[in-house]
């Protein structure tokens, strides 16, 4: 009976329909990977843990890491071709272990869930600071005029709840035009273009005068700056900014035709996703120093460093508005991923259509929005544990649920679905597959533990 199973598996259709191509595969996850988290989020988090051993760290989680857990998701996925919720339970029994393995995928979907409430209202930022860019603001104003700017804007709950609301909108209607129609169209162009201004602001950077010392803030490491706590962000931001660890490339998997090598797509998605934190690194960091700004400073740090830099330059408004325009677009691909878990989930639990899940879930996450659109005004001296609400969201997804659903992934995949099936789905046990197999198996799930274990304090230091 699992035999035959494990047979059919091969013959196993979406129910959401396939992605038309490999490079329309490649580009939705590159499109999911690529978002706020290379451009907002990398290089404040690098900024507030000292910059090189930072990115050191957050390097080899993704080599050693990440890559072998994004493979581990696309090849359950596509084997399962469900919701991570179903697919888990369905190999779970197939692979002679237990349907109990569907509560990883069910901590996915309430991870991209808890995700995208913050998510969206970043995201809202950028989309005002369309408008702000374009209207002229930035031209000639000096680091204090921007800085009231940003302070100004998310202290106003309401401006931040409608951006918000807008995002939002735009996510709902991408995902109820389902996997072709709406994600493949929506990725197609926008990566590209990114990569392309992120190329010419680096042009600028150079230029700043400071290009040296951004270049040596991010690559000099000081080991001596990085905590455990430290160490332990640089892994939760390896998994943020590559997706994983939470469904949404397994959702993705899912539409996978057969024949797609996952080693190939994985290697391309990381490679495109660590350039464009680094290129956004490279970009913002010399603008820091060549403006005497903390890099340190946090979530506003892209939108108060690069709308000053451009000001500065000719033609500055123009490039600030298309600058803005284009990590909209990025965040609102990687917003599809992250609801896609959920949306899968609903539609084949449920039976609903897609546009049904997708306001079901859209409106979910919108309300919970609410959380972080006041964490930066009327409850932002609410503390507790890590601090807002918002900050309590990032801290207890970033680098908690999703390294630890990165964990069972491998666990999974390494340990639990035997050799012939991964071997199959990985185009055969060559030497590449040995080891990924190694690294799913013993390094990922070290690794994991060890830094969790040592950010906690429960493992004493040797020396
Ligand atoms: N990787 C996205 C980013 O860097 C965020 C994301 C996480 C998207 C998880 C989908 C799933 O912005």
């Amino acid at each position: 009976m699992l035999s035959n199973q494990a047979a059919e598996s091969g013959k196993r259709k979406s129910l959401h329909g396939h992605w038309s191509s490999r490079m329309a595969f490649v580009l939705a996850v590159t499109g999911s990977a690529v978002g706020l988290g290379n451009v907002w989020k990398f290089p404040y988090v690098a900024g507030q843990n000292g910059g090189g051993a930072f990115v050191i760290v957050y390097l080899l989680c993704v080599v050693l890491v990440g890559m072998p857990v994004m493979m581990s998701e696309i090849l359950i996925g596509r084997r399962g071709r469900r919701n991570p919720v179903a697919t888990m339970a369905l190999l779970g029994e197939e692979e002679g272990s237990s349907k109990r393995w569907q509560w990883v995928g069910g901590m996915g979907v309430l991870a991209g869930i808890m995700i995208l409430s913050f998510y969206s209202v970043i995201a809202g930022w950028t989309l005002a600071y369309i408008v702000k860019s374009a209207t002229g603001v930035f031209t000639g104003a000096d680091a204090a005029t921007v800085g009231a700017q940003f302070d100004g804007f998310v202290g106003d709950w309401r401006a931040v709840a409608f951006c918000h609301t807008l995002f939002m909108g735009l996510t709902i209607f991408v995902v109820m035009r389902g996997v072709e129609r709406g994600l493949e169209q929506a990725v197609r162009f926008m990566v590209p273009a990114l990569l392309v201004l992120m190329l010419v602001l680096l042009g600028y950077s150079v230029t700043s005068g400071h290009f040296g010392e951004g270049l040596s803030f991010m690559f000099t490491p000081d080991f001596s700056k990085l905590s455990w706590d430290s160490v332990l962000a640089a892994m939760g931001q390896a998994f943020f900014t590559l997706s994983i660890g939470m469904g949404a490339i397994m959702a993705y998997g899912a539409y996978l035709p057969e024949e797609t090598s996952i080693m190939g797509a994985s290697g391309a998605v990381v490679t495109a996703d660590t350039l464009i934190a680094i290129l956004a690194g490279l970009v913002i960091f010399p603008l820091v120093f060549a403006n005497g700004l903390d890099p340190a400073d946090g979530p506003g740090l892209v939108f108060q460093t690069l709308p000053l830099a451009l000001g500065q330059m000719p033609g500055g408004a123009f490039f600030s508005t298309l600058f803005f325009i284009l990590l909209s677009f990025a965040a609102w691909t990687s917003a599809l991923g992250l609801m896609e878990p959920a949306v899968a989930w609903v539609v084949e639990r449920f039976s609903k259509t897609r546009a049904q899940a997708a306001i079901i879930i859209g409106g979910m996450i919108w309300l919970l929005g609410f959380g972080t659109v006041f964490s930066f005004n009327v409850l932002a001296d609410v503390s507790f544990y890590k601090g807002t609400i918002f900050l309590n969201l990032d801290h207890l997804t970033n680098n908690i649920m999703l390294p630890l659903g990165g964990l069972f992934i491998a666990v999974f995949a390494g340990w639990i679905m035997c050799r012939n099936s991964t071997a199959e789905e990985l185009g055969g046990a060559g030497f590449f597959y040995r080891i990924w197999r190694l690294l799913a198996r013993f390094v990922v799930p070290v690794g994991i533990l060890f830094v969790f274990l040592k950010a906690v304090g429960l493992l004493p230091d040797l020396s």
